[in-house]
């Protein structure tokens, strides 16, 4: 959330970009996007890109970080130097940190970690373009490098953003309305179960208006496992 822009963000019903204000970017996805990786996938929400890998179920050293009853999933989620107008500072800081947490934690519930006793399942997500939403980006394709590694999940994982411009509620905040909204809130849900794994909220909206929001990313991400499932599909019927 930013202060408020000179520059009017909605002109005549559309968005700057000339969307319509329940209209997500054009998104494209692919799986097995890194070789060396047991799982991969790149997902973009328009110049939003992220690749998400993931190694393992593999056993977790040092020994004294196991658990004898269950695996663990380890998330690190990164925005590489070159991936926003200004340079970022390579290397981890408190907003990565953060992120990587509320990542992890909204692929917990559906993984089965405890049939990994002793081991780690290693997950990573590099933003190489940032242009909002980078996190619920990032989830998405997180999501399908765990499906394409064929580790067991009760759901995908799918996500979006949703927020307040111009007093206007939108879905998929860009880089230029994320950083000049009234408010904006990151959700992850498993679709087909209708549980929210990830709720953050940034600003200041009035319970009917995140009721609405939280219909509209709920109706949004069913379309966005649509696709995740669809490019899943092809995978393995490309595999017959
Ligand atoms: O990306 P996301 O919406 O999940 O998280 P945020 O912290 O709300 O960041 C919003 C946007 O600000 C990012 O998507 C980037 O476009 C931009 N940003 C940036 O330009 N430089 C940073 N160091 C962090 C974020």
């Amino acid at each position: 959330m930013g202060k408020a822009t000179d520059k009017e963000l909605i002109v005549n019903g559309r968005r700057l970009d000339g969307r319509e204000p329940y209209h997500m970017r054009e998104i494209k996805m692919s799986v097995d996007e890194i070789s060396s990786a047991n799982g991969s996938a790149k997902v973009s929400f328009g110049k939003t890109t992220a690749y998400a890998s993931v190694h393992g179920p593999r056993s977790l050293f040092p020994k004294f970080l196991q658990e004898s009853d269950t695996g663990i999933l380890r998330c690190r989620y990164n925005m590489a130097p070159f991936s926003v107008d200004d340079r970022k500072s390579p290397g981890p800081d408190r907003r990565s940190v953060e992120i990587s947490k509320v990542i992890r934690r909204a692929f917990e519930p559906v993984l089965f970690l405890e049939d990994y006793p002793k081991s780690t399942v290693d997950s990573f997500i590099e933003i190489v373009e940032a242009d909002g939403s980078t996190r619920v980006t990032g989830i998405n394709a997180l999501s399908m490098a765990l499906a394409s590694a064929g580790i067991p999940m009760k759901d995908l994982v799918a996500a979006c953003s949703v927020g307040k411009i111009s007093d206007t509620l939108i879905v998929d905040l860009n880089g230029v309305e994320d950083n000049n909204s009234e408010s904006d809130v990151g959700v992850a849900m498993m679709p087909q179960k209708d549980i929210v794994t990830l709720l953050q909220m940034d600003g200041i909206l009035t319970k009917e208006e995140l009721v609405m929001l939280l219909n509209l990313a709920r109706e949004s991400c069913k379309k966005i496992y649509q696709i995740q499932k669809q490019t899943l599909m092809e995978k393995y019927r490309g595999a017959e």
